[in-house]
């Protein structure tokens, strides 16, 4: 309520002996006006309105209807009161005028005082947004109040019995009636919008009896509400204009206002029809989401981006961010939910495709056989896929540590300079490295270094993906020996052919020599020489010769334990008397391999002898393994000594490679060892020992397949 008008409040003062009908006396009477006062101001406390209006003749009751500046209120047959603070608000704000109806209202049913009540009148002319003015029937003005000259800009008293026409056209143009605030002589009062001067007024019309020398007089207030008009306006243009939903609705689901965008959001035709509709329901897929909201606003009287997923009219959804507040009734019960709603369907598709765009590079990343890297500009890890899992880290474990770290120590230089080179915007491809396992064991691995930029392709940091080599790098060396060992087989079959010739005249010539009876005894023993050293060198021809695969290899199938066993014993006076121990782990659920039994039994004793050539070389006492196990489809068999180790394990299966002194060793005990486990399809291999001394030979032959027992009976060739 804006305001209240209360006529008739002479009641209380020159027509009390009227209204007391003579029967109960004036006392009686003022004691009913004082109740009346009291009642209207207990009313007026609870309604409080901006506006009170009292309308009261008071002719001929000069305190009242002269001029302010002769000592009067400036009111003549009629006065009235604005801002009711003035009147009843606060007596501690207000300088006891505004007491005046708060002892009426509250206190007891002493005389009214009606100094406080002039006070409190003339207060209230001062207030310049309420004018107040008043004309006879001619529509001559007949009082106005200070603020309304004020604002016209002359002395009060120079308006009376201006025509209210004149009054206006001081402003503006002339009105077309005589007082442009009349709208309707019949009625008695009514109230409407009014612009004058530019301002919007809420003009309220009473017509009231003047004293009996005067007729109808009327009173116009005018309210400025300019102000408030322009801000209500203000806040519909923002409601209807703004591009995000807006809504005033109630906790069990109605609308009671929204905008144009939350109607075009919703995919309804009109307001009308979304205010129709039960949010619970039909705006939100289930009810419990609408009481979810519900929950919160009564909690904590406010949502903050709040998502959910709106029905449309459609049916289709809509993607919404709620903020709300929870507006309160008197009682402290939520009465009504207002906020804002931002259609966020767009952000949710682009954040889904997001998603899954970075699902799909995730699995890339993840599932690719390569090793990839992000690192820094400071070569700091920033990012390390799954398949660093399969090398023995950890992804998080890489993150923050250098990627220099990762190479071997002999290779970092090598990395530091393909680092800068992509740093500097290269890209680095093909780059042979040696990482470091997160067992410590050193992979080969070649690696491939892109720079990454940015918008303003400054590089930012680098991507590294490495390919695992190790099998690769290793079959290669594998097959250069091969080759190697090809070439030089043939090379010596070539030379072993032609010696053993000459060599044989040399044997036979030398042998009949001997058996010549007429040979003096001195040259029989030089002719001795002669002879052993032939037969040495034949018997280096005849190894050349079987490294070079040319001896016929019989095929059968064979248990190797008792080979091992054999040829262990062929040494073993030598292994006792030089304290050597030999220790055998032998399987005994070894299958056989199909192969000729003296080839093979030359290629454990070839092993036996150079580890027991090495054992003897240090002071410790001296010890030699034999393993047999199955590993797969292959047998194993392990030499394990405890010597020097090998010093040249590139070089020893070439062919005359020795370290031992000369007339020692020829150097072709590997290589024949060589060329026999290969002629088996099998494979021989050594490394030095990991947890201690001395060097491991491994000799790996194929298994015989157990269904395949009755062909390499037939003494069919299994590879
Ligand atoms: N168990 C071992 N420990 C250390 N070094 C070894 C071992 N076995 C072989 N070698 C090295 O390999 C070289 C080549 O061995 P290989 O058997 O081919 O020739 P050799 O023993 O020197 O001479 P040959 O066997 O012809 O009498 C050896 O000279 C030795 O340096
Ligand atoms: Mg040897």
């Amino acid at each position: 309520m804006d305001g209240l008008r209360v006529d008739l409040t002479q009641a209380i003062h020159r027509d009390n002996v009227l209204h007391a009908d003579n029967r109960r006396g004036l006392g009686n009477a003022n004691l009913f006006g004082q109740k009346m006062l009291r009642e209207w101001s207990r009313t007026l406390r609870l309604l409080r309105p901006s506006i009170m209006l009292i309308a009261e003749d008071h002719t001929g009751w000069d305190a009242v209807t002269q001029l302010p500046d002769v000592g009067g209120l400036g009111f003549g047959a009629t006065w009235f009161a604005s801002f009711y603070h003035d009147l009843m608000g606060d007596s501690d704000m207000a300088d006891g005028r505004g007491r005046l109806i708060k002892t009426a209202g509250e206190g007891g049913d002493g005389p009214l005082d009606m100094e406080q009540f002039a006070g409190a009148l003339v207060a209230s002319q001062l207030n310049k947004v309420v004018y107040h003015e008043s004309h006879d029937e001619a529509g001559n003005v007949l009082r106005v109040n200070r603020s309304l000259a004020e604002f016209i800009g002359v002395q009060p008293q120079a308006l009376i019995g201006v025509n209210m026409s004149a009054l206006l056209t001081m402003g503006n143009a002339p009105p077309p009636r005589a007082c442009p605030f009349c709208r309707s002589t019949t009625d008695g009062d009514d109230e409407y919008i009014h612009p004058v001067l530019e301002r919007t007024y809420l003009v309220s019309t009473s017509r009231v009896h003047g004293a009996s020398n005067e007729g109808m007089q009327t009173i116009h207030v005018l309210k400025d509400i300019s102000d408030r008009l322009e801000v209500e306006q203000r806040y519909r243009e923002l409601f209807d204009n703004i591009q995000e939903g807006l809504f005033f609705s109630t906790p069990d689901g109605r609308f009671i206002e929204v905008n144009d965008a939350l109607v075009r959001m919703l995919g309804y035709g009109s307001r009308e029809e979304l205010l129709q509709v039960d949010v619970r329901t039909q705006v939100y897929f289930s009810a419990d989401g609408h009481q979810e909201l519900a929950r919160q606003m009564e909690e904590h009287g406010v949502v903050r981006n709040h998502e959910e997923t709106l029905r449309r009219r459609d049916g289709s959804a809509v993607y919404v961010l709620i903020n709300a507040f929870a507006v309160r009734d008197t009682q402290g019960r939520v009465s009504q939910f207002r906020g804002l709603m931002l259609d966020i369907s767009g952000l949710k598709n682009f954040q889904a495709e997001l998603q899954r765009e970075r699902d799909f590079s995730g699995k890339i990343l993840n599932n690719t056989q390569s090793l990839i890297l992000v690192a820094d500009t400071a070569g700091l890890i920033s990012y390390a896929n799954r398949r660093w899992q399969d090398m023995g880290y950890e992804q998080k474990q890489l993150l923050g540590r250098p990627l220099e770290h990762l190479v071997a120590p002999a290779r970092r230089t090598i990395l530091t300079e393909a680092l800068s080179a992509t740093l500097a915007g290269r890209q680095v491809d093909n780059l042979e490295l040696q990482i470091l396992r997160g067992d410590g064991r050193i992979g080969h691995f070649s690696v491939n270094l892109s720079p990454m930029r940015d918008e303003q392709s400054h590089v930012i940091s680098l991507v590294v993906v490495m390919t695992d080599v190790t099998d690769a790098a290793s079959l290669q060396s594998k097959l250069m020996h091969a080759e190697k060992m090809a070439a030089v087989g043939q090379l010596v079959s070539g030379v072993a052919h032609e010696v053993n010739n000459p060599l044989t005249a040399i044997l036979g010539f030398a042998d009949l020599l001997m058996e010549n009876p007429e040979l003096p005894e001195s040259a029989r023993k030089d002719m001795r020489v002669i002879l052993q050293e032939a037969q040495r060198t034949k018997q280096i021809v005849q190894n050349l010769l079987s490294f070079a695969r040319q001896m016929p290899p019989q095929r059968k199938a064979l248990q190797l334990n008792p080979i091992l066993r054999r040829t262990v014993q062929l040494r073993s006076y030598d292994f006792q008397s030089h304290g050597v121990e030999v220790i055998e782990h032998l399987d005994q659920e070894l299958p056989s391999v199909i192969g000729d039994s003296h080839q093979l039994q030359q290629v454990f004793l070839n092993i036996l002898n150079n580890a027991y050539d090495a054992v003897g070389e240090t002071g410790r006492p001296a010890r030699i393994e034999i393993m047999t196990a199955r590993k797969g489809n292959s047998v194993e068999i392990l030499f394990r000594d405890n010597g020097p180790g090998i010093s040249h394990p590139d070089r020893i299966f070439d062919p005359f490679f020795t370290t031992k002194e000369v007339g020692k060793g020829t150097g072709l005990g590997l290589s024949i060892c060589y060329g026999i486990v290969h002629e088996h399809g099998g494979e021989i291999l050594c490394q030095n020992n990991t947890g201690g001394p001395g060097a491991t030979f491994v000799v790996r032959l194929p298994a015989t397949p157990e269904t395949a027992s009755v062909g390499a009976a037939a003494g069919v060739i299994q590879r």
